[in-house]
This record gives C-alpha cells, sequence and structure tokens, in this order.
C-alpha cells in the first residue's frame, strides 16, 4: 500500500460517515432546503422530472450532500461528473447518453465545462436532444438523440464563469451562504457523536469558531483533534487538546491560516494597511489575482479584516488588534 493511502481512505470512509443523508440530519441552510424540498416534491406529484437546479457558493457548504438528497427524494440514480472532464462535446454525449429514465445528472465544477460541451448541453437541458457528428470529413454526418428525463444538478463555486445562456437554463438556483455558528455547533456535536468522540462544549465553541463557518472545515478540525487525542490517549477532547491541534495545524482561534495573515501583514508592512490596489497586491504576494479575490479574501472581508474600497484594499482595525500588530 502506498504510504499515507491507508489514512487518506479512512478519512474519505469518514466523510461519507459524516455526510447527513437525510433531510432531518441536514443542519441549517433552511429556506433552500425548504424550497428545494417544494420543488421536489411538486414534480414527484406530476411525475415529472424536476427542473434543473444550480448550486453554487464557496466550498464546503453542502453542494454536493444537497444533490445527494435531491436525488434520494427524487428516487433517481444520482450520476456526478466534474465540468473539469466535460471538455469536449464526445465527453458529454458519453455521459448523457449513460442516463436512464429518472435520473440525476451532478456535475460539480459546473464553471469548468468547455465551451463546444456547453453549447450541447443546452439543447440536452431544453428539449432532451443532442446532434453527435458521426465519421469526418464529407462522410460525416449529425445523428440526432433523444435522451431520457432527466435532471441535471450543476454546483459552481464560482457562478460569475457560467454564461448567462447556461445560468438560464436553470429552473432554480440556490446560494448557499456560510453558516450561523450555532449551526456549526451542531454539526460538530452530530459528527462527534457518529465518530463515538467525546467533547467538551467549550471544545466544541472553540472548533467552531475556527471552522470559517464552514462545515467541511469544522468536520476536518474534529478530525485533527480526534488523532491528537487518540495517539496521546486522552479521553475527551477539550481546550487544551483544540489549541494545540490548532498551533500543530498553524491556525488561529479564528480560523486564519499562514497565507490569511501573510496577506494581512503585507498590507500592514509593505503598504501602510492599504489602501493597495489588487493588482499591486497580487505582484507582491506572488498570488493570482483571482486566487486572492475569490480564495483568500471572503473570509477576511467576513470577518471584518479587510475592506474593499474603491482605492484599494485596506486592513481594518479589527485586524490590527487581532494580529496583535502595530498601527503606523
Ligand atoms: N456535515 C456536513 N454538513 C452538514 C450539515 N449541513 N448538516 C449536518 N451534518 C453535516
Amino acid at each position: 500500500m502506498v504510504k499515507g493511502q491507508k489514512n487518506q481512505n479512512d478519512d474519505r470512509f469518514i466523510d461519507s460517515l459524516l455526510r447527513p443523508n437525510r433531510w432531518a440530519d441536514y443542519i441549517g441552510q433552511e429556506k433552500i432546503k425548504k424550497n428545494l424540498r417544494l420543488i421536489l416534491e411538486a414534480a414527484k406529484r406530476r411525475n415529472e422530472s424536476s427542473d434543473h437546479l444550480l448550486f453554487y457558493g464557496p466550498a464546503g457548504l453542502g453542494k454536493t450532500t444537497l444533490a445527494v438528497l435531491a436525488a434520494k427524494e427524487i428516487g433517481g440514480n444520482l450520476k456526478t461528473v466534474s465540468g473539469s472532464n466535460l471538455m469536449k462535446t464526445g465527453d458529454l454525449a458519453a455521459v448523457l447518453s449513460d442516463l436512464d429514465g429518472g435520473d440525476i445528472l451532478f456535475v460539480d465544477e459546473a464553471h469548468r465545462i468547455g465551451s463546444a460541451a456547453e453549447e450541447m448541453l443546452y439543447s440536452a437541458m431544453d428539449n432532451r436532444k443532442i446532434s453527435v457528428m458521426i465519421g469526418k470529413g464529407p462522410s460525416g454526418r449529425l445523428l440526432s438523440i433523444d435522451l431520457p428525463p432527466f435532471t441535471l444538478i450543476a454546483a459552481t463555486t464560482r457562478p460569475n464563469l457560467l454564461s448567462s445562456p447556461l445560468r438560464s437554463r436553470f429552473g432554480a438556483a440556490f446560494r448557499l451562504d456560510y453558516y450561523e455558528l450555532s449551526d456549526v455547533e451542531e454539526i460538530i456535536k452530530r459528527s462527534a457523536k457518529i465518530l463515538k468522540i467525546k467533547i467538551l462544549p467549550v471544545a466544541i465553541l472553540m472548533i467552531s469558531k475556527a471552522s470559517r463557518f464552514t462545515p467541511r472545515l469544522a468536520n476536518r478540525l474534529l478530525k485533527r483533534c480526534r488523532d491528537f487525542v487518540e495517539v496521546y490517549d486522552h479521553e475527551i477532547i477539550d481546550e487544551k487538546t483544540v489549541s494545540e491541534t490548532f498551533n500543530l495545524l498553524e491556525i488561529d482561534a479564528l480560523g486564519l491560516e499562514h497565507h490569511d495573515r501573510r496577506l494581512l501583514e503585507i498590507i500592514v508592512k509593505k503598504f501602510k494597511g492599504g489602501p493597495v490596489g489588487i493588482n499591486t497586491l497580487s505582484a507582491a504576494l506572488g498570488e493570482e489575482k483571482g486566487a486572492i479575490e475569490e480564495v483568500y479574501e471572503p473570509h477576511l472581508v467576513k470577518m471584518g479584516f479587510i475592506q474593499r474600497t474603491p482605492k484599494g484594499r485596506m486592513v481594518s482595525k479589527a485586524a490590527y488588534e487581532h494580529l496583535q500588530l502595530q498601527e503606523e
């Protein structure tokens, strides 16, 4: 066995254990659950396949889980593919022609679908037909294929990268938002119970505060704390377990990681706290502009540590206090 493989497999197995597989177990996102279940129930009563659905929002908030639950509700098979594997029309045609009636096709990372495949998707979504080219050159001909009734569920962290013709073809689009702190606490409690680990309320609170309001991160931190208690033969995850685990992972009490602190520190030290334009910041950090805007910044903005102003990014007073830096 490749070194580290067992651990990874175990981790993935644990992830599947922690994933809610009934609506009743899915904590948070109440409005989305209500709307979604209504759409699915109505389609079921009409004996039709549901409208195509789009889930978007930051990573780790449960888009895949919602697709799994929706498929269960509809009663169809869930077939999953990543948009990055749908570059050419042939890739998509292969996936679509494998669908059975009532299936749910889940396309994750939908913003990565190639443009030719995306165009083919339009007619598949609109009237369940695709045209495929058979043969090449003068002898090539276009074959029209009828598809069975199916529901497309697409998920993306970058909805702005979806073309508007694609976006407009979904019957409903749901934006998943960060979770309430109390919901993250509930999720950690539920996960600890499933993993049969003891954890003190103070430790639950610490993990939730560092989770960036994201269940996947909360569960990841819980698993790392579990490793810690198991290796050191402790009975229960307490305050000390959590703070030592956070130290090892180099994350702080508010879930900031090394790269988050570096970003704030560069604005403070090189640009006197800002404002600094995104291009200048990107050059100073050696990170792509897109990565700063979409990966690093959202959490820092949400925490009130960075303000986006017309003149550029500024570090807030709260960030100086949190990092214990001096204002110049
Ligand atoms: N684990 C991950 N996300 C969850 C959620 N929304 N509810 C319950 N458990 C979860």
